[in-house]
């Protein structure tokens, strides 16, 4: 069957942006002029989904607002003849076919994918967590997708990660089977750096079969008295091989003030108006970084 269908959670409470996050949500934040959220929706789209379920919760009204009609911006922008603008504003509504669900309570990640299940039905779906921006020509998703398709089970993308923020990931043990592929052993939630099974983790894109709703309510509470999505892995590998995948690709975590920086510094030199500009300004303050050492 193919993945047709994508879980993207937005209810978390960005604690690590506060004072901006206290009344926008964490999602849009802008990577110069386009929200962060907008890259995790294009990459769902670009790998060939085409209905997705935003689990929302209390004030993320402007994720809804930002992928909506919004007739008084287009009459202006139609008034002024702006038709470049105009056209802009208007390919954000119609990208694709987006539903809402709200978490009550902040649960958990788990917790955040059961609310979609009667939507997901019986079907293979893809999970993108919304911090993080995955550059490369065919998307990560996209790749998590192909195999799937290929082994007909549930795909995790990983990568190394530094020492240090091991605690911050679901770290896995896993036997490499193929070039950059691993059949998943053991996954655990943020362990302790010295517990962690290996320096391999789970970076929020996920292709899972649908049997990982009832692992998840299996599982139940885990780390931080909260419902894991690491744990329903956990349970589903006991029954369904499960594989992690070295994605291709550049990952900016946005959920991190530096990874949040990194994205606005390389999309700016990605950018044709902005590069030179921006080039010139950088080589200005290492120059001057440097005369005060
Ligand atoms: C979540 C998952 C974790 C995963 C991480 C990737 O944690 O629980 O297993 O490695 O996303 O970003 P969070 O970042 O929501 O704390």
């Amino acid at each position: 069957m193919n993945v047709k269908k994508a879980i993207i959670p937005a209810a978390g409470l960005g604690t690590r942006f506060l004072p901006a996050t206290k009344s926008m949500p964490k999602e849009m934040l802008p990577i110069i002029d386009t929200p962060v959220f907008q890259y995790v929706v294009e990459e769902a789209i670009e790998s060939g989904i085409e209905d997705i379920i935003i689990i929302t919760g209390r004030g993320k009204r402007a994720i809804e607002d930002y992928f909506d009609d919004s007739p008084e911006l287009e009459m202006h922008l139609a008034k002024k003849h702006n038709t470049d603008l105009l056209k802009l504003v208007r390919d954000i509504s119609s990208l694709v076919d987006i539903h809402y669900i709200r978490q009550k309570e902040p649960l958990g990640l788990g917790d955040a994918i059961l609310r979609a299940e009667k939507h997901i039905g019986n079907e293979p779906f893809a999970v993108l967590l919304g911090d993080d921006i995955i550059v490369n020509d065919k998307p990560c998703t996209a790749q998590l997708i192909e195999n799937f398709d290929k082994y007909g089970r549930s795909t995790i993308a990983v990568e190394e990660v530094p020492y240090e923020k091991l605690s911050s990931y679901g770290i896995i043990k896993g036997k490499l089977f193929d070039d950059s592929l691993y059949v998943l052993e053991d996954i655990v939630e943020k362990p302790a750096p010295e517990d962690a099974p290996s320096k391999i983790g789970a970076i929020g894109r996920y292709v899972f079969t649908p049997e990982i709703f009832d692992c998840i309510k299996a599982a139940g509470k885990g780390v931080g008295n909260e419902v894991q999505l690491t744990d329903g892995i956990r349970l589903l590998n006991e029954s369904q091989t499960i594989y992690a995948y070295e994605f291709k690709g550049t990952r900016y975590d946005t959920g991190d003030k530096l990874g949040y920086v990194k994205a606005i510094v390389d999309f700016a030199l990605r950018n044709d108006f902005l590069r030179d500009d921006v080039l010139e300004y950088l080589k200005l303050v290492t120059a001057s970084e440097t005369s005060l050492e």
